[in-house]
């Protein structure tokens, strides 16, 4: 179980997850934040030893096992919606930095929001927010990262944990992570709130893709034609160059993008540096 002491002693954050609830087993963290009728103070987290309909991106369904993982989510009330787009990268990056330093493996970010080392996903994040006009009614930040499972549903697309990662067989400190990531969450949460630019290019160190020449899908629909990702303009919107040089910014599309395998650059010849 969850130990709820041994996380607040490692927690140095001041307001985010300084409250809590843990949960035995409800659908979803997200869901159960968004159906609050009390508004929750702001960095309240909630977390669930087992999710029965945990959701992920594009309608996509998080599995996770029971007791093994962190699946939770915080509630954050940010001072306007102007850059909400940009939060998701936000976060993953700082996710994506905590994760790095507790495995000592690179974990990188693909967009728009999966945490992957060494092309296995290890964790993901689904911001969800309600907007009334101009204001941001609720934002909830969900984020699901595998630490200790080490089989999964052969459904799942290359999972892996942060067990897997660091190899050792003692099971790695769900709280100990948990507080890590509150503690960098707020600081950036702190900061992008202020409006201070995005650190763009830390970012695009850990973005997959950035630099090269793939494919994109845009609203699930594929381009056909190969285009340059050149990473997030200084709004956030991930940004592409099309081969005659048009620059295509995506404001409210969803994006993926699709590097080539390495073996089918060299093929074609093609260089991006
Ligand atoms: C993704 O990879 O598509 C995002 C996964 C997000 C999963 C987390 S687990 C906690 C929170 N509650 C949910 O139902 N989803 C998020």
């Amino acid at each position: 179980m969850f130990n709820i002491n041994r996380f607040i002693s490692s927690l140095e954050a001041r307001w985010l997850g300084k409250n809590l609830e843990v949960l035995e087993e409800i659908q979803s963290t997200n869901s159960y934040l968004k159906a609050k009728s009390d508004e929750p103070i702001d960095g309240f987290l909630v977390l669930a030893e087992s999710q029965v309909q945990g959701r992920g991106q594009s309608n996509r369904v998080w599995k996770s096992e029971a007791g093994k993982n962190l699946t939770f989510s915080l509630y954050f009330r940010p001072l306007s919606p102007k850059r909400l787009h940009s939060l998701t990268v936000v976060i993953a990056h700082s996710c994506a930095k905590v994760l790095s330093d507790f495995t000592q493996k690179q974990v990188l970010i693909k967009w728009p929001n999966d945490l992957i080392s060494g092309g296995q996903k290890v964790g993901g994040i689904l911001v969800e927010s309600e907007l009334k006009g101009n204001k941001v009614e609720k934002l909830i930040i969900g984020i699901g990262i595998n630490v200790n499972q080490i089989t999964f549903d052969p459904e799942i697309p290359n999972p892996t944990s942060l067990k897997l990662l660091i190899g050792k067989d003692e099971d790695v400190s769900r709280e100990e992570v948990l507080a890590e990531l509150c503690n960098k969450l707020e600081t950036e949460l702190e900061l992008w709130n202020s409006n201070m630019p995005l650190d763009r290019a830390s970012i695009h160190s850990n973005l997959i893709g950035y630099g090269e020449i793939g494919n994109i899908e845009v609203n699930g629909k594929m381009v056909t034609e190969l285009t340059k990702f050149v990473g997030i303009c200084k709004d956030g919107f991930p940004t592409f160059v099309s081969p005659t040089g048009e620059i295509c910014k995506f404001r409210h599309e969803q994006i993926r993008f699709y590097p080539p395998p390495k073996e089918t650059l060299s093929q074609t010849g093609t260089n991006v540096s």
